[in-house]
């Protein structure tokens, strides 16, 4: 069944989807690495695309922006179309010392300034944490290419432009990198009793005032496409 932001049906989905953020990255994701991509959404421009990658059904279904949205989209592959495993893909800037411009992020926790959490009514602060299935997938091929890569905490924010000089005091919790979706997604999952992961190439790095060029991101932006993708295959075997 259709949702108001989907009109894919039941089936149209694999049980495998990639999740970036940008639509348009969807498609080219779709029509660069996927065989036989069929488009299912067009939803407010929200593309999602079913193919197969080596044999196996992927799908790769934009997000949007921000916890909102991807609470919205993610909700609904689990919930509504049967989706098992959905791995993010997309950019964030690093913030601690050691991690550089292009460098791959496999985020194994999604702190939050974010209320999202509170719906679920818990007693305490619960830690977002990506599918050790697909944790150790992921790290297993980043190993196996060679890719200089971090896996660890990261912080999901509700703000880009942010008022509070807040960066530095999530630096000395540990904290890799920000971006704006993942603490969402992973909590989706754990509600849902499904997997999740969110693999991230480091586009910019706030904290020193860097960022990488178009060309620079092309490059790390294939590294963390392959990384998902044979987890993706993983996942089917
Ligand atoms: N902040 C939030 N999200 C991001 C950033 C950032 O600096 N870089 C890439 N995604």
């Amino acid at each position: 069944m259709p949702t108001p932001h989907n009109s894919a049906n039941k089936g149209d989905i694999a049980k495998t989807v990639l999740m970036p953020g940008d639509p348009l990255r969807a498609e080219f994701i779709a029509k660069t690495y996927l065989t036989n991509p069929v488009c299912y959404n067009k939803v407010r421009g929200m593309l999602g695309f079913t193919g197969t990658y080596k044999g196996v059904p992927v799908s790769v279904q934009g997000s949007g922006m921000g916890i909102p949205s991807i609470g919205i989209y993610s909700w609904e592959l689990f919930n509504e179309y049967d989706v098992e495993n959905i791995i993010r893909v997309g950019t964030a800037g690093a913030i601690a010392d050691n991690v550089n411009l292009r460098e791959i992020i496999i985020a194994q926790s999604a702190s939050t300034n974010s209320n999202y959490g509170s719906q679920f009514g818990l007693p305490g602060i619960y830690a977002p944490t990506a599918s050790w299935k697909l944790l150790s997938a992921a790290v297993k091929t980043a190993e196996a290419k060679g890719s200089v890569y971090h896996c660890g905490n990261i912080l999901s924010s509700d703000t880009f432009y942010d008022d509070s000089d807040s960066l530095g005091k999530w630096a000395k919790m540990g904290v890799l990198a920000i971006e704006m979706e993942s603490a969402a997604l992973y909590m989706n999952a754990a509600r849902a009793g499904k997997n999740a992961l969110c693999v991230l190439t480091v586009s910019d790095c706030p904290l020193k005032g860097l960022s990488t060029t178009a060309e620079e991101r092309q490059t790390s932006f294939r590294e963390m496409m392959e990384i998902a993708l044979e987890t993706a295959v993983e996942m089917a075997e």
